[in-house]
């Protein structure tokens, strides 16, 4: 398999930058994983399902058509051909992603459409389960971490598109998220045994970036 680098961590680890980051600095395509169950998790709002029910989100996950654009520099992605790329930030949806994401039929839809387009590699790919269930031969392996203050941080500067929200809502929400991504039954948030353990508390992003860089140079 040609490169495939595979980053998981919890939500406000800084993966999305230094994902983009190592993506551009190696010449590789980028595939964000959250941003394909987020775009789900839009269409089934968007078409009254009720998230909670995951009978009834199952019963619908092979309808919504989506497509990823994997350019590091200009991340898009589409659903039935709309360009979703704002609105699956919204806090609406990021409430609701965890719901979506923990029914199996919706992520055999996801992983074998992230199969799909790693194809033969070169990809830098970012998510929950990549190096233990999406490409778990992919020869670079990172599960970032942060501490819980770092990542609060971190979403701190997220929240002035969202003044509705305060820090302390945010955190409550990002940590319900995370205990809900790690504790689900299919394929939860976790670290893959043979992957390398990055802390980025005290590491600016160029550091991250510098550090999974060599990791990838070391394989090649
Ligand atoms: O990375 P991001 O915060 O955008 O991910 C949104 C949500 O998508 C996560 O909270 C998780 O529920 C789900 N997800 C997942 N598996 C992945 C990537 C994201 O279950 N590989």
């Amino acid at each position: 398999m040609s490169l495939v680098i595979a980053m998981d961590g919890p939500s406000g680890s800084g993966k999305s930058s230094a994902s983009k980051g190592v993506a551009r600095a190696l010449g590789l395509r980028y595939l964000d994983t959250g941003a394909m169950y987020r775009a789900m998790t839009w269409w089934m709002l968007e078409h009254g399902v009720d998230v909670e029910d995951g009978e009834a989100v199952a019963a619908r996950a092979g309808e919504a058509a989506l497509v990823s654009g994997t350019d590091p520099n200009r991340p898009t992605i589409e659903a039935d051909g709309t360009d979703v790329s704002g609105p699956i930030r919204t806090r609406e949806v990021t409430n609701a992603v965890s719901a979506v994401s923990r029914v199996p039929a919706v992520r055999e839809r996801m992983v074998a459409l992230q199969r799909e387009i790693i194809g033969a590699g070169g990809i830098v790919v970012e998510g929950r389960d990549i190096g233990t269930v999406v490409a778990p031969d992919a020869p670079v392996k990172v599960y970032l971490t942060a501490s819980e203050a770092a990542r609060a941080a971190r979403r701190a500067k997220d929240l002035a598109a969202d003044p509705g929200a305060s820090v302390e809502v945010t955190q409550a929400e990002q940590a319900r998220r995370d205990e809900l991504d790690s504790t689900r039954k299919a394929s939860p948030l976790a670290k893959a045994a043979d992957a390398h353990e990055i802390d980025s508390t005290e590491l600016s992003l160029d550091e991250v970036i510098e550090a999974v860089v060599r990791l990838a140079k070391e394989q090649y």
